[in-house]
């Protein structure tokens, strides 16, 4: 492979090492990789230093329209700032007269949702691992007081070695905060606090670790329903229920990251500590992270 990625900061300096400004004709562009609301996210390579990266692009038209500048800005500033193996890396942005470009970190295994449609539902184990990388990734960012709010499978990315990435910080905040942008979109993996515009902190990120998993165990998430409002009552009384196939561990995990009181959730640190955690995700570690075949759940 002529492409080895080299130092991955260095790219983004001068020889002088003063930050260097971008243009869209450093890159070349390559495949698509995955569609966005404001715009698509592309596989690219810098031109002198033949890096592989991800170029996501937004239209500034479809930016002011919605009103999310301020938002996009939160983004970089957030994202750009944070170095964690599970968070996928921010090099930086620039502009043109009708886009804004975010320089991304390429996850050469794509979207986990993808992975999810594929398999249905995840076994325990790769459901723990993810958890755990999740958890993991959150701790980081709790202890910058950072909240990341939009955690679903449509925003986490597989590395290289099948580990998870955090993606797109378009939602993510200093906590306490109240919510002041209208909330679009699926409302499945919000907490009653933020669905009803209570003021709220980093505790919301635990209940949406609680939906993932009964997700990624299950395969659709556990408020479903056919109507928004539905969805709305459903989850203002936790009104969930888990099949018999899931085990006691994982059901005693969700239970207690699904709590309505935020401050009854389980902390981060106690569900990396939980039994579930600790016998299921240890021997994906210890086999490097690779998912072996016969970890994933088939549909039939
Ligand atoms: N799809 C969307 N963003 C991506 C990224 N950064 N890497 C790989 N696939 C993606």
């Amino acid at each position: 492979m002529d492409n080895i990625q080299p130092y991955p900061d260095s790219i983004f300096k001068t020889i002088s090492g003063t930050l260097k400004e971008w243009a869209l004709d450093d890159f070349e562009i390559g495949r698509p990789l995955g569609k966005g609301k404001f715009g698509n996210v592309y596989l690219a390579r810098e031109r002198q230093s033949k890096f592989i990266l991800a170029l996501k692009v937004l239209f500034k038209s479809q930016l002011e329209t919605a009103g999310v500048e301020h938002q996009l800005r939160r983004e970089v500033e957030i994202q750009s700032h944070l170095r964690h193996p599970n968070i996928l890396r921010l090099y930086g942005y620039f502009h043109d007269h009708s886009r804004v470009y975010l320089i991304l970190e390429y996850a050469p295994r794509g979207e986990l949702y993808k992975e999810l449609q594929k398999c249905t539902k995840f076994d325990d184990r790769r459901s723990a691992k993810y958890i755990t990388e999740l958890s993991d990734a959150l701790l980081y960012c709790h202890s910058k007081n950072v909240i990341h709010r939009d955690i679903k499978p449509e925003n986490l990315l597989l590395g290289a070695n099948g580990e998870l990435k955090i993606a797109d910080f378009g939602w993510s905040v200093h906590a306490p905060s109240s919510r002041r942008t209208t909330l679009c979109g699926t409302l499945d993996y919000l907490p009653p606090e933020m669905i009803e515009g209570r003021m709220h902190d980093e505790k919301v990120d635990l209940w949406s670790i609680g939906v993932l998993c009964y997700e990624f165990l299950v395969g659709k998430p556990p408020f479903e329903a056919v109507t928004h409002d539905e969805t709305y009552r459903r989850i203002a009384k936790v009104d969930y229920k888990c099949p018999q196939f899931v085990s006691e561990g994982a059901a005693d995990l969700i239970s207690r990251l699904l709590k309505h009181n935020p401050n009854h959730r389980l902390p981060l640190k106690k569900v990396l500590e939980h039994p579930w955690i600790a016998e299921n995700a240890s021997k994906m570690s210890e086999r490097r992270g690779v998912p072996s075949e016969g970890t994933t759940v088939s549909s039939q």
